[in-house]
Protein backbone atom coordinates (compact mmCIF):
# COMPACT_ATOMS: atom_id res chain seq x y z
CA UNK A 1 0.00 0.00 0.00
CA UNK A 2 1.54 3.24 -0.91
CA UNK A 3 2.00 5.47 2.01
CA UNK A 4 -0.72 8.14 2.72
CA UNK A 5 -0.50 10.97 5.00
CA UNK A 6 -2.63 10.04 8.35
CA UNK A 7 -4.85 12.61 10.21
CA UNK A 8 -3.82 12.84 13.46
CA UNK A 9 -5.91 12.43 16.36
CA UNK A 10 -3.48 12.85 19.02
CA UNK A 11 -0.29 14.98 19.41
CA UNK A 12 1.43 13.09 21.90
CA UNK A 13 5.31 13.05 21.28
CA UNK A 14 5.04 9.36 20.99
CA UNK A 15 2.21 10.10 18.35
CA UNK A 16 4.27 12.26 16.62
CA UNK A 17 6.89 10.22 17.07
CA UNK A 18 5.39 7.10 15.49
CA UNK A 19 4.06 9.40 12.22
CA UNK A 20 7.02 10.81 11.66
CA UNK A 21 8.95 6.72 11.38
CA UNK A 22 6.06 6.13 9.56
CA UNK A 23 7.02 9.11 6.86
CA UNK A 24 10.49 8.53 7.01
CA UNK A 25 10.33 5.22 5.84
CA UNK A 26 8.13 5.75 3.22
CA UNK A 27 10.65 8.55 2.02
CA UNK A 28 13.24 6.23 1.76
CA UNK A 29 11.48 3.00 0.55
CA UNK A 30 10.41 5.30 -2.59
CA UNK A 31 13.59 7.46 -3.09
CA UNK A 32 15.29 4.14 -3.25
CA UNK A 33 12.69 2.71 -6.50
CA UNK A 34 13.58 5.99 -8.28
CA UNK A 35 15.50 4.90 -11.26
CA UNK A 36 15.01 7.20 -14.30
CA UNK A 37 14.69 10.66 -15.28
CA UNK A 38 10.40 10.42 -15.35
CA UNK A 39 10.62 7.71 -12.37
CA UNK A 40 12.32 11.38 -10.36
CA UNK A 41 10.27 13.88 -11.39
CA UNK A 42 6.63 11.85 -10.02
CA UNK A 43 8.45 11.46 -7.07
CA UNK A 44 9.54 14.88 -6.58
CA UNK A 45 5.65 15.62 -7.42
CA UNK A 46 4.19 13.18 -5.00
CA UNK A 47 6.25 14.36 -2.00
CA UNK A 48 6.65 18.62 -2.84
CA UNK A 49 3.76 19.26 -5.57
CA UNK A 50 2.07 22.32 -3.84
CA UNK A 51 -1.66 21.77 -4.54
CA UNK A 52 -1.61 18.29 -3.55
CA UNK A 53 1.75 16.82 -1.82
CA UNK A 54 2.63 14.93 0.54
CA UNK A 55 4.71 18.14 2.70
CA UNK A 56 1.64 19.82 1.91
CA UNK A 57 -1.15 17.44 3.58
CA UNK A 58 1.81 17.33 6.51
CA UNK A 59 1.47 20.68 6.97
CA UNK A 60 -2.58 20.65 6.34
CA UNK A 61 -3.48 17.60 8.57
CA UNK A 62 -0.90 17.66 11.31
CA UNK A 63 0.25 21.52 11.54
CA UNK A 64 -2.67 23.24 10.66
CA UNK A 65 -5.08 20.89 12.95
CA UNK A 66 -2.76 20.72 15.99
CA UNK A 67 -4.02 22.67 18.96
CA UNK A 68 -2.26 25.71 20.08
CA UNK A 69 0.06 24.66 23.28
CA UNK A 70 1.12 21.94 20.47
CA UNK A 71 1.92 23.52 17.40
CA UNK A 72 5.18 24.92 18.35
CA UNK A 73 6.41 21.13 18.89
CA UNK A 74 4.63 19.66 15.62
CA UNK A 75 6.31 22.96 13.61
CA UNK A 76 9.81 21.60 14.10
CA UNK A 77 8.88 18.05 13.50
CA UNK A 78 7.24 19.49 10.02
CA UNK A 79 10.40 21.40 9.08
CA UNK A 80 12.47 18.79 9.79
CA UNK A 81 10.33 16.68 7.45
CA UNK A 82 10.49 19.08 4.61
CA UNK A 83 14.24 19.64 4.91
CA UNK A 84 14.80 15.88 4.32
CA UNK A 85 12.41 15.20 2.03
CA UNK A 86 14.04 18.15 -0.04
CA UNK A 87 17.64 17.01 0.40
CA UNK A 88 16.05 13.71 -0.38
CA UNK A 89 14.86 14.94 -3.93
CA UNK A 90 17.82 17.06 -4.76
CA UNK A 91 19.89 13.72 -3.78
CA UNK A 92 18.61 10.94 -6.15
CA UNK A 93 17.96 13.95 -9.16
CA UNK A 94 19.62 11.64 -11.89
CA UNK A 95 22.63 13.50 -13.36
CA UNK A 96 22.17 14.46 -16.94
CA UNK A 97 23.78 12.26 -19.40
CA UNK A 98 26.06 10.45 -17.03
CA UNK A 99 23.34 8.94 -15.07
CA UNK A 100 20.62 8.31 -18.07
CA UNK A 101 23.12 6.24 -19.67
CA UNK A 102 24.85 4.55 -16.75
CA UNK A 103 21.32 3.21 -16.17
CA UNK A 104 20.68 2.49 -19.95
CA UNK A 105 17.82 4.40 -19.71
CA UNK A 106 16.92 7.94 -21.71
CA UNK A 107 16.82 11.16 -19.80
CA UNK A 108 13.43 11.10 -20.86
CA UNK A 109 12.97 8.22 -18.41
CA UNK A 110 11.53 6.22 -21.70
CA UNK A 111 13.60 3.16 -22.19
CA UNK A 112 15.77 3.04 -24.87
CA UNK A 113 14.43 0.59 -28.08
CA UNK A 114 17.28 -1.38 -29.25
CA UNK A 115 19.10 -0.40 -32.17
CA UNK A 116 17.87 3.06 -32.38
CA UNK A 117 19.47 6.48 -31.31
CA UNK A 118 18.04 8.45 -29.28
CA UNK A 119 19.50 11.26 -31.81
CA UNK A 120 17.48 9.59 -34.61
CA UNK A 121 14.39 9.33 -32.07
CA UNK A 122 14.85 13.35 -31.65
CA UNK A 123 15.04 14.29 -34.87
CA UNK A 124 18.12 16.55 -33.96
CA UNK A 125 21.79 16.15 -35.15
CA UNK A 126 22.98 16.58 -32.05
CA UNK A 127 21.75 14.62 -29.00
CA UNK A 128 23.34 13.89 -25.50
CA UNK A 129 26.06 11.65 -25.26
CA UNK A 130 24.73 8.20 -23.46
CA UNK A 131 27.32 6.38 -22.77
CA UNK A 132 28.63 6.34 -19.16
CA UNK A 133 31.37 8.16 -18.47
CA UNK A 134 34.90 6.63 -18.29
CA UNK A 135 37.03 9.04 -16.56
CA UNK A 136 39.95 5.97 -16.98
CA UNK A 137 40.05 6.08 -20.70
CA UNK A 138 42.96 7.77 -22.19
CA UNK A 139 42.30 11.48 -23.66
CA UNK A 140 42.17 11.97 -27.32
CA UNK A 141 45.48 12.47 -29.03
CA UNK A 142 45.20 14.99 -31.99
CA UNK A 143 48.59 14.42 -34.15
CA UNK A 144 49.93 17.13 -34.89
CA UNK A 145 50.77 17.49 -38.51
CA UNK A 146 54.07 17.85 -40.16
CA UNK A 147 55.51 19.81 -43.00
CA UNK A 148 55.03 18.27 -46.06
CA UNK A 149 58.09 17.02 -47.86
CA UNK A 150 57.91 19.10 -50.75
CA UNK A 151 57.17 22.05 -49.11
CA UNK A 152 60.10 20.95 -46.67
CA UNK A 153 62.67 20.59 -49.34
CA UNK A 154 61.31 23.78 -51.23
CA UNK A 155 61.51 25.69 -48.22
CA UNK A 156 65.39 24.42 -47.57
CA UNK A 157 66.18 25.59 -51.11
CA UNK A 158 64.67 28.91 -50.73
CA UNK A 159 66.79 29.26 -47.00
CA UNK A 160 70.23 28.16 -49.18
CA UNK A 161 69.33 31.17 -51.75
CA UNK A 162 67.79 33.39 -49.01
CA UNK A 163 71.09 33.22 -46.77
CA UNK A 164 73.43 34.49 -50.24
CA UNK A 165 70.87 37.79 -50.45
CA UNK A 166 67.96 36.64 -52.47
CA UNK A 167 64.56 37.52 -52.13
CA UNK A 168 61.64 35.85 -53.08
CA UNK A 169 58.93 36.28 -55.68
CA UNK A 170 55.91 34.67 -57.10
CA UNK A 171 53.69 34.05 -60.07
CA UNK A 172 50.40 33.04 -61.39
CA UNK A 173 49.48 29.12 -61.58
CA UNK A 174 47.99 30.09 -64.65
CA UNK A 175 49.68 31.94 -67.33
CA UNK A 176 49.70 33.31 -70.49
CA UNK A 177 51.72 32.02 -73.64
CA UNK A 178 53.27 35.08 -73.82
CA UNK A 179 55.15 34.94 -69.77
CA UNK A 180 55.32 31.48 -70.06
CA UNK A 181 57.32 30.77 -73.97
CA UNK A 182 57.21 34.03 -76.17
CA UNK A 183 58.98 36.49 -73.59
CA UNK A 184 61.61 33.42 -72.73
CA UNK A 185 62.44 33.53 -76.34
CA UNK A 186 60.28 30.25 -77.05
CA UNK A 187 58.95 31.72 -80.92
CA UNK A 188 55.33 30.69 -81.62
CA UNK A 189 55.76 26.92 -83.05
CA UNK A 190 59.40 26.80 -82.24
CA UNK A 191 60.36 22.96 -81.36
CA UNK A 192 61.48 24.06 -78.29
CA UNK A 193 57.84 24.25 -77.08
CA UNK A 194 57.63 20.69 -77.48
CA UNK A 195 60.30 19.92 -74.82
CA UNK A 196 57.24 21.32 -72.48
CA UNK A 197 54.02 19.99 -73.42
CA UNK A 198 51.36 22.15 -72.34
CA UNK A 199 47.65 22.30 -71.05
CA UNK A 200 45.97 24.93 -72.40
CA UNK A 201 42.56 26.10 -70.94
CA UNK A 202 40.09 25.17 -73.49
CA UNK A 203 37.87 27.35 -75.58
CA UNK A 204 40.43 31.04 -76.71
CA UNK A 205 41.19 30.05 -80.09
CA UNK A 206 39.53 33.83 -80.34
CA UNK A 207 42.09 35.68 -78.69
CA UNK A 208 45.90 36.06 -79.99
CA UNK A 209 48.24 33.41 -78.90
CA UNK A 210 50.32 35.44 -76.88
CA UNK A 211 46.74 35.57 -74.93
CA UNK A 212 46.07 32.58 -74.29
CA UNK A 213 45.83 30.91 -70.93
CA UNK A 214 48.13 27.92 -70.02
CA UNK A 215 49.11 26.26 -67.01
CA UNK A 216 52.59 27.12 -66.43
CA UNK A 217 55.33 24.09 -67.15
CA UNK A 218 58.00 26.42 -65.43
CA UNK A 219 58.22 28.90 -62.79
CA UNK A 220 60.69 30.58 -65.51
CA UNK A 221 57.69 33.35 -66.18
CA UNK A 222 58.24 34.70 -62.84
CA UNK A 223 61.66 36.10 -64.01
CA UNK A 224 59.97 38.23 -66.58
CA UNK A 225 57.41 39.40 -64.29
CA UNK A 226 60.06 40.38 -61.96
CA UNK A 227 62.02 42.27 -64.26
CA UNK A 228 59.22 43.85 -65.73
CA UNK A 229 58.80 45.71 -62.26
CA UNK A 230 62.29 45.53 -60.63
CA UNK A 231 65.56 47.45 -62.23
CA UNK A 232 68.92 45.58 -62.03
CA UNK A 233 70.22 44.32 -59.59
CA UNK A 234 68.23 41.16 -59.15
CA UNK A 235 68.36 38.41 -56.95
CA UNK A 236 65.42 36.20 -56.82
CA UNK A 237 64.20 32.78 -56.35
CA UNK A 238 60.78 31.89 -57.58
CA UNK A 239 59.11 28.68 -55.91
CA UNK A 240 56.28 27.49 -57.10
CA UNK A 241 53.61 24.74 -58.58
CA UNK A 242 53.98 23.92 -62.38
CA UNK A 243 52.60 21.31 -64.66
CA UNK A 244 53.62 19.63 -67.72
CA UNK A 245 51.06 16.76 -70.08
CA UNK A 246 53.36 14.06 -68.84
CA UNK A 247 52.31 10.62 -67.71
CA UNK A 248 52.72 9.54 -63.95
CA UNK A 249 55.23 7.12 -63.97
CA UNK A 250 58.21 7.03 -60.88
CA UNK A 251 59.75 9.97 -61.81
CA UNK A 252 56.85 11.51 -63.50
CA UNK A 253 54.25 13.88 -62.32
CA UNK A 254 52.19 15.95 -64.09
CA UNK A 255 52.44 18.30 -61.43
CA UNK A 256 55.27 19.00 -59.26
CA UNK A 257 57.07 22.07 -57.89
CA UNK A 258 60.35 24.22 -58.93
CA UNK A 259 62.46 27.12 -57.59
CA UNK A 260 64.04 29.20 -60.21
CA UNK A 261 66.56 31.57 -59.76
CA UNK A 262 67.47 34.82 -61.84
CA UNK A 263 70.26 37.30 -61.22
CA UNK A 264 71.02 40.04 -62.76
CA UNK A 265 74.03 43.08 -62.18
CA UNK A 266 77.12 43.99 -64.01
CA UNK A 267 79.44 41.87 -64.95
CA UNK A 268 77.79 38.77 -63.64
CA UNK A 269 79.79 35.92 -65.10
CA UNK A 270 79.51 32.27 -65.84
CA UNK A 271 81.98 31.84 -62.86
CA UNK A 272 79.41 33.20 -60.76
CA UNK A 273 76.65 31.19 -61.87
CA UNK A 274 79.28 28.53 -60.97
CA UNK A 275 80.04 29.50 -57.69
CA UNK A 276 76.57 29.94 -56.47
CA UNK A 277 74.99 26.42 -57.35
CA UNK A 278 78.41 25.03 -56.31
CA UNK A 279 77.82 26.34 -53.16
CA UNK A 280 74.24 25.91 -53.20
CA UNK A 281 74.42 21.47 -53.94
CA UNK A 282 76.95 21.26 -51.19
CA UNK A 283 74.52 23.38 -48.82
CA UNK A 284 71.57 20.41 -49.54
CA UNK A 285 73.75 17.48 -49.88
CA UNK A 286 76.90 18.06 -47.97
CA UNK A 287 80.19 19.43 -48.13
CA UNK A 288 81.82 16.22 -50.30
CA UNK A 289 79.26 16.35 -53.12
CA UNK A 290 81.02 17.61 -56.78
CA UNK A 291 79.47 19.68 -59.59
CA UNK A 292 79.82 19.18 -63.06
CA UNK A 293 78.53 21.41 -65.53
CA UNK A 294 77.11 19.81 -69.03
CA UNK A 295 76.26 21.58 -72.09
CA UNK A 296 72.93 21.93 -72.56
CA UNK A 297 70.23 24.16 -74.07
CA UNK A 298 67.34 26.77 -72.84
CA UNK A 299 66.11 29.22 -75.56
CA UNK A 300 65.97 31.86 -72.50
CA UNK A 301 69.99 31.16 -71.60
CA UNK A 302 73.23 31.57 -73.52
CA UNK A 303 75.13 29.65 -72.86
CA UNK A 304 73.18 26.71 -71.31
CA UNK A 305 74.14 23.81 -69.10
CA UNK A 306 72.73 20.69 -67.08
CA UNK A 307 74.59 20.22 -63.40
CA UNK A 308 75.06 17.36 -62.08
CA UNK A 309 76.26 16.57 -59.00
CA UNK A 310 78.54 13.63 -57.88
CA UNK A 311 75.88 10.55 -57.06
CA UNK A 312 75.49 10.93 -53.45
CA UNK A 313 74.96 6.96 -53.23
CA UNK A 314 78.56 5.87 -54.13
CA UNK A 315 80.03 8.76 -53.32
CA UNK A 316 80.75 9.61 -57.43
CA UNK A 317 82.72 5.61 -57.82
CA UNK A 318 79.71 4.16 -59.88
CA UNK A 319 80.08 1.65 -57.74
CA UNK A 320 78.64 0.40 -54.61
CA UNK A 321 78.57 -2.81 -52.59
CA UNK A 322 80.72 -4.10 -55.16
CA UNK A 323 77.58 -3.89 -57.82
CA UNK A 324 77.01 -1.07 -60.43
CA UNK A 325 75.17 2.16 -58.71
CA UNK A 326 71.90 1.58 -59.77
CA UNK A 327 71.03 5.57 -58.81
CA UNK A 328 73.43 7.12 -61.38
CA UNK A 329 73.58 4.25 -63.69
CA UNK A 330 77.52 3.29 -62.80
CA UNK A 331 78.34 6.91 -63.94
CA UNK A 332 79.21 8.55 -60.76
CA UNK A 333 77.27 11.54 -61.74
CA UNK A 334 73.19 12.73 -61.30
CA UNK A 335 71.68 14.78 -63.31
CA UNK A 336 70.19 17.44 -61.48
CA UNK A 337 68.81 20.95 -62.73
CA UNK A 338 69.50 23.43 -65.57
CA UNK A 339 70.73 26.78 -65.91
CA UNK A 340 72.57 29.31 -67.72
CA UNK A 341 73.34 32.97 -68.60
CA UNK A 342 70.11 34.77 -70.00
CA UNK A 343 70.20 35.16 -73.25
CA UNK A 344 70.50 38.68 -74.20
CA UNK A 345 66.92 38.37 -76.12
CA UNK A 346 65.17 38.13 -73.10
CA UNK A 347 66.47 41.25 -71.94
CA UNK A 348 64.69 42.84 -74.96
CA UNK A 349 60.80 41.66 -73.88
CA UNK A 350 61.48 43.67 -70.40
CA UNK A 351 63.92 46.51 -71.36
CA UNK A 352 66.75 45.53 -69.66
CA UNK A 353 69.94 47.12 -71.60
CA UNK A 354 71.98 43.72 -72.78
CA UNK A 355 74.99 45.86 -73.11
CA UNK A 356 75.24 47.39 -69.46
CA UNK A 357 73.74 44.22 -67.70
CA UNK A 358 74.11 40.43 -67.34
CA UNK A 359 73.06 37.71 -65.54
CA UNK A 360 72.08 33.94 -64.76
CA UNK A 361 69.01 31.93 -64.14
CA UNK A 362 68.65 28.24 -63.14
CA UNK A 363 65.56 26.17 -62.32
CA UNK A 364 65.51 22.60 -60.02
CA UNK A 365 62.91 20.17 -59.72
CA UNK A 366 61.80 20.15 -55.74
CA UNK A 367 60.54 16.52 -55.61
CA UNK A 368 63.64 15.28 -57.56
CA UNK A 369 65.91 16.79 -54.88
CA UNK A 370 63.83 15.35 -52.21
CA UNK A 371 63.71 12.10 -53.92
CA UNK A 372 67.72 12.37 -54.00
CA UNK A 373 67.74 13.68 -50.33
CA UNK A 374 64.98 11.25 -48.83
CA UNK A 375 65.55 8.25 -50.97
CA UNK A 376 62.10 8.18 -51.82
CA UNK A 377 61.69 5.42 -54.73
CA UNK A 378 58.61 6.99 -56.28
CA UNK A 379 57.41 10.69 -57.06
CA UNK A 380 53.91 9.69 -56.30
CA UNK A 381 54.30 9.25 -52.75
CA UNK A 382 54.60 13.01 -53.01
CA UNK A 383 50.65 13.05 -53.96
CA UNK A 384 48.67 10.37 -52.99
CA UNK A 385 48.31 11.49 -49.02
CA UNK A 386 49.11 8.21 -47.50
CA UNK A 387 49.91 9.31 -43.57
CA UNK A 388 52.22 6.52 -43.21
CA UNK A 389 54.11 8.32 -45.46
CA UNK A 390 54.23 11.62 -45.17
CA UNK A 391 54.62 11.38 -41.02
CA UNK A 392 58.39 9.90 -41.48
CA UNK A 393 59.33 13.20 -42.25
CA UNK A 394 58.03 14.80 -39.26
N1 LIG B 1 62.77 26.54 -66.86
C1 LIG B 1 63.60 25.39 -67.12
C2 LIG B 1 62.75 24.15 -67.03
O1 LIG B 1 61.75 24.15 -66.43
C3 LIG B 1 64.76 25.30 -66.15
C4 LIG B 1 65.69 26.42 -66.27
C5 LIG B 1 65.51 27.56 -65.55
C6 LIG B 1 66.78 26.34 -67.13
C7 LIG B 1 66.39 28.61 -65.66
C8 LIG B 1 67.66 27.37 -67.26
C9 LIG B 1 67.47 28.51 -66.52
O2 LIG B 1 63.10 23.14 -67.56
Amino acid sequence: MAYAVPKLTGFSATALDSAVREFLSALDQESAAVGSENDWKAFRDRWMARKNGILTQVNNFWLKAAPDETKREVGQRVNELKARTTETVERIKPKRSVYAGARGGRIDGTAKPEGVSLKSQVGIPYGIDERPLDITLPGIRRPIGVEHPVLKTMNEIIGVFRNLGYSVEEGPEIETDYYNFEALNFPPNHPARDTQDTLFIAGQESKPLRDRLLLRTHTSPVQIRTMQKMKPPVRVVCPGKVHRNDAPDATHSPIFHQVEGLAVDTNVTFCDLKGTLDHAMKALFGSSVKTRFYPSFFPFTEPSADVQISCIFCDGKGVRDGAPCRNCKASGWIELLGCGMVDPNVYGFVDYDPAKVSGFAFGMGVERIAILKYGVDDIQLFFQGDVRFLEQFG
